[in-house]
């Protein structure tokens, strides 16, 4: 692997209230991580190949704590209903279609295409329950050079029935089959346990998955508290379950449980309606919430409270949920986080002030970045993931600053026509 400095305006946040920007400043890598930024490159620098973005801005790249590979293809339509029966009528049908290996391998080619087109650099990524589907589009994500990990969906009940799988045992028995194949065949693409939410995983389901997390030390993703009518058939399924995410942490699947001594990386889409006691037991546990908003407005499941999470010192990254979301844009997620909670506050509870672009940004970078490792900033040590931005077609007759600059970039989707370059892990991976 090649070492370089790259040279431009840089932008990266430092922690949660941090965004710092440098002026014509250098970020160099060094075996596929950051050195760091600097004004005056270090003379032991000097010796790497410089690329000179000179009016660029140089962001880390955007982390997707949150999309559904196979709902690409359905993005922007049948937003006319709820959760609930915009599973049953939209999206389980259309996931059907990935039992036939030609169909999904049409259809994943243009999701890995446009993911790699983005200003997106590592994804957390829901297939279908279909076993060689989902071993295909692992080979495709490895192939674009994006970091991911990439889950085969469990799922035993409660969908239609050319969706669900056999029993608990098959859908057991075909993740570790899936497991076995992809475990250490990639370097940046690896798998993740994806239960698909309590409506759909039985008792006995989530028994076999713990077991084979305790087998396989997998990280976990999966839905959590999105939308009412979601929330209430899990108090059906699981009356003795005091609130939603106690039914995962039942089965060691809910991060760390002291009281078990188990440790699982996990992330958990939505987190619109956590009770106290569920937003406490993410926060002790150490949970991941992928705050969704595009798909919580397109859905109508409500806004997530991201102050109080953030506030709380919570693990916290965005996501854009595709296809309850419309776009691939975690600069669209980035202002829709801030706008959603513009809404929270004006209607809902006036002590929750709206999110800031730094924070907004945090979530995007490091925040998500969290969930990978050191990943999300140009801090040394950290995966050099970047992304050059070339904003001089956003023409202006002011003067502006770099973080004014960077802000209007994002919220005026520059990720769709104005991307010079991305690189993962110190590997260009386009132009
Ligand atoms: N809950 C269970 N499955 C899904 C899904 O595919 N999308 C969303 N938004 N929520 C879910
Ligand atoms: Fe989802």
């Amino acid at each position: 692997m090649a070492d370089f400095v790259l040279k431009g305006h840089i932008c990266y946040s430092e922690s949660k209230n941090e965004l710092i920007t440098r002026e014509n400043a250098y970020v160099v890598c060094v075996g596929g991580k950051s050195k760091g930024v600097f004004t005056e490159l270090p003379q032991q620098y000097a010796v790497l190949p410089l690329k000179d973005y000179s009016d660029c801005l140089i962001v880390p790249g955007m982390i997707d704590l949150h999309i559904h590979a196979p709902q690409y293809a359905f993005r922007g339509m049948c937003m006319d209903l709820e959760l609930m029966d915009w599973l049953n009528c939209y999206t389980f049908p259309e996931e059907a279609k990935y039992m036939a290996l030609e169909y999904a391998e049409r259809a994943y080619a243009i999701f890995v295409n446009a993911l790699k087109a983005s200003a997106t650099t590592r994804a957390v990524v829901f297939a279908t329950r279909h076993r060689p589907a989902t071993e295909l589009l692992m080979k495709l994500m490895e192939e674009s050079g994006l970091a991911s990990y990439v889950g085969k969906v469990n799922m035993d009940r409660e969908a239609a029935e050319v969706l669900v799988e056999e029993s608990a045992a098959v859908s057991a028995s075909e993740t570790v089959q899936w497991i076995e194949a992809v475990k250490e065949k990639y370097t940046n693409t690896k798998p993740i346990l994806t239960p698909r939410f309590i409506p759909c995983c039985s008792d006995t389901l989530m028994e076999h998955l713990r077991q084979i997390q305790m087998a396989y030390g997998l990280p976990v993703q999966s839905h959590l508290s999105e939308s009412p009518g979601e929330i209430d058939f899990v108090h059906f399924l699981r009356p003795d379950n005091a609130f939603y995410g106690e039914a995962y942490n039942d089965y060691d699947l809910f991060g760390k449980n002291e009281d078990n001594q188990t440790d699982v990386k996990t992330v958990m889409a939505h987190c619109v309606w956590s009770t106290d006691e569920e937003i406490d037991l993410m926060r002790k546990n150490g949970v991941f919430v992928a705050h969704c908003p595009a798909s919580n407005m397109n859905l109508s499941s409500g806004i997530a409270p991201i102050r109080k999470y953030l506030d709380l010192g919570m693990n916290i990254g965005l996501g854009t949920d595709v296809a309850g979301g419309h776009s691939d844009s975690i600069f669209r997620a980035i202002t829709d986080a801030i706008q959603v909670s513009k809404m929270y506050w004006r209607y809902v509870d006036q002590t929750m002030k709206p999110i800031t672009f730094p924070e907004a940004f945090y979530m995007a970078t490091l925040g998500g970045g969290a969930f990978f490792g050191a990943v999300g900033s140009f801090a040394e040590g950290y995966a050099f993931d970047a992304v050059v931005l070339d904003d001089t077609a956003l023409v202006h007759p002011q003067e502006l600053s770099v973080s004014e600059r960077l802000e209007r970039a994002v919220y005026l989707g520059l990720d769709t026509h104005g991307i010079r370059a991305k690189y993962v892990n110190g590997e260009k991976i386009i132009f």
